[in-house]
């Protein structure tokens, strides 16, 4: 009787320590080390006779990714909450589970959330370029007002862990919370949160702040374009630490440029990492590298959940966190 060849683990980037030693316990690690995205001819050769592949959010997984791999691959873990990068329908056909990381970075997402708030709301990104710049200032009544928090209507689109985190926050501010979402939010969260459930239009219409939290899909696709822009208040402010796409990032630029509203703090970019040249030299937009999970706790989290959730398929004790759909 052959001894059963041990699982191979396909690691498309660099992960904390901890979550390799588990797959390394598990089967044979095999791993591409660099830190910035794997090129795709390095993907497709490094997944190949993998029974598992651990993927990063810029790994797109298809047909041409799990026929690489081939017949014997059981599970895709993508570290990451989003999935809009992976063909749950592909990997269904072939048997294959898709799992990712909800939960875990519930809190430094709203972390960074409440930062792009606070930065475009008083305008500290533009205060730091200003004395950069070496421009003289002093302190004015009317020196670069901002706009308060309390009692402002902050409008989350999406209501999952993520967009609940940061309403809990936001009521710490004082901001009122309403919120858009395909589901209404359980009783408990709703009195927790005090929050309303209202259309997009509604909420477009009433809200200072408006952050995105929902998931990339088809319908989110440009959920926020040039006409939802024009009809949101001449203050208000928009967020995105969701996935870029949901934003139309040229009409942004212009209703920014026009002054049809007054700030946006992004985190997430249409085409990552490329960012809309338009934004580039607008005073009022606050623009991070999609940092939204980027604290040491919160990656070695997810990457630890990731091989948990793989090793557990391989094993037959089935997915800790399959994808939504599964
Ligand atoms: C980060 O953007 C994630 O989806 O985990």
């Amino acid at each position: 009787m052959g001894v059963a060849a041990e699982p191979i683990f396909a690691v498309s980037n660099r992960l904390p320590e901890t979550a390799l030693e588990a797959l390394r316990d598990a089967g044979e690690l095999r791993i591409d080390e660099r830190s910035e995205a794997i090129p795709r001819a390095n993907l497709l050769e490094l997944v190949r006779g993998a029974d598992a592949i651990l993927t990063l959010l810029h790994d797109r997984v298809d047909e041409e990714l799990l026929e690489a791999a081939g017949p014997q691959l059981r599970c895709v873990a993508n570290v990451a909450v989003g999935y809009d990068n992976v063909d749950l329908e592909a990997a269904a056909r072939r048997g294959v589970v898709v799992t990712n990381t909800p939960g875990v970075l519930d809190d430094a997402t709203a972390d960074l959330t409440l930062a792009l708030i606070l930065a475009t709301t008083r305008r500290v990104v533009e205060g730091d370029r200003l004395i950069r710049a070496g421009r003289p200032w002093t302190w004015g009544m009317s020196f670069m007002l901002g706009s308060g928090l309390r009692g402002k209507l902050l409008g989350i689109v999406g209501l999952g862990g993520i967009g609940r985190r940061v309403a809990e926050r936001a009521r710490a501010f004082g901001m009122e919370i309403a919120y858009h979402s395909r589901h209404p939010a359980s009783a408990e969260v709703v009195a927790d949160l005090d929050a309303e459930r209202l259309s997009l239009d509604q909420l477009l219409a009433r809200a200072d702040v408006l952050s995105l939290h929902c998931p990339l899909t088809p319908e989110t696709h440009h959920l926020i374009g040039e006409a939802q822009l024009a009809a949101m208040k001449p203050g208000a402010v928009l967020i995105n630490a969701a996935r870029g796409p949901v934003v139309d990032e040229p009409a942004l630029a212009a209703a920014l440029a026009a002054g049809e509203i007054a700030a946006a703090g992004l985190d997430v970019y249409e085409h990552e990492p490329r960012v809309e040249p338009a934004l580039l030299g607008l005073e009022n937009v606050v623009l991070s590298p999609h940092l939204g999970s980027a604290t040491v706790e919160t990656r070695t989290a997810m990457a630890e959940l990731a091989a948990r959730n793989a090793i557990s398929v391989l094993r037959g004790e089935g997915p800790l966190t399959p994808v939504a759909s599964q």
